[in-house]
């Protein structure tokens, strides 16, 4: 598997499927999921809002996929992250995060998706330390062993996260 970093917005990026930070009513908010459904169109909250109705809201670390409407990506990825409390919390927020990673690249794969593209997951309104947050997602996506994934992008919108993956990818 192959993995790349890219500063840009994900809403742009041409890869099988994209995956967006969602919340768990799974419909819509600000961040990358704003920019997605923004960008998307309609039909991608139509089939969130489908979702929700047959198995009501998304859990932290959980994943669901859409139709990707207007963006050059074929489907999105929502997956809800953790919001950062630290403290006693920290190891199942860890996890979670974990998890968010890990169902996104199942989806993928039960799509028989080739490339994935991932945003810098609960780094922003979620508050999770990007350092942190960035070591948990290289080492899931690195550790992942697929024979269908080829190519994986983290996608980083701001430049601290950006610097943090290049540094620690190079
Ligand atoms: N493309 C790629 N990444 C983006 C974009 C974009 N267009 N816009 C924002 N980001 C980055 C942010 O810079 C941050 O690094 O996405 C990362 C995640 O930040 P948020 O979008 O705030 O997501 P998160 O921290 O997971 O919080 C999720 O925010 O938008 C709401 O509905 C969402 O309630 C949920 C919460």
């Amino acid at each position: 598997m192959k993995i790349q970093v890219v500063k840009a917005d994900i809403t742009e990026i041409e890869v099988d499927v994209i995956v967006n930070a969602a919340n768990s009513s799974l419909l819509g908010g600000g961040g990358v999921d704003g920019a997605i459904h923004r960008a998307g169109g309609s039909a991608i909250l139509d089939e969130c809002r489908d979702i929700r109705n047959r198995q009501g809201k998304c859990k932290t670390g959980e994943a669901v996929i859409t139709t990707a409407g207007n963006l050059p990506a074929q489907k999105v990825i929502h997956t809800v992250g953790p919001v950062y409390n630290g403290g006693e919390r920290l190891e199942r927020e860890k996890q979670d995060l974990t998890n968010c990673y890990l169902n996104s690249l199942k989806l993928a794969e039960m799509n028989n998706f080739k490339s994935i593209a991932f945003p810098n997951i609960s780094t922003g309104i979620y508050r999770f330390p990007k350092e942190l947050a960035a070591e948990i997602a290289i080492k899931t996506i690195s550790n992942y062993k697929s024979e269908t994934i080829k190519n994986v992008i983290f996608v980083c919108f701001d430049d601290e996260n950006y610097q943090i993956y290049i540094a620690r990818l190079k």
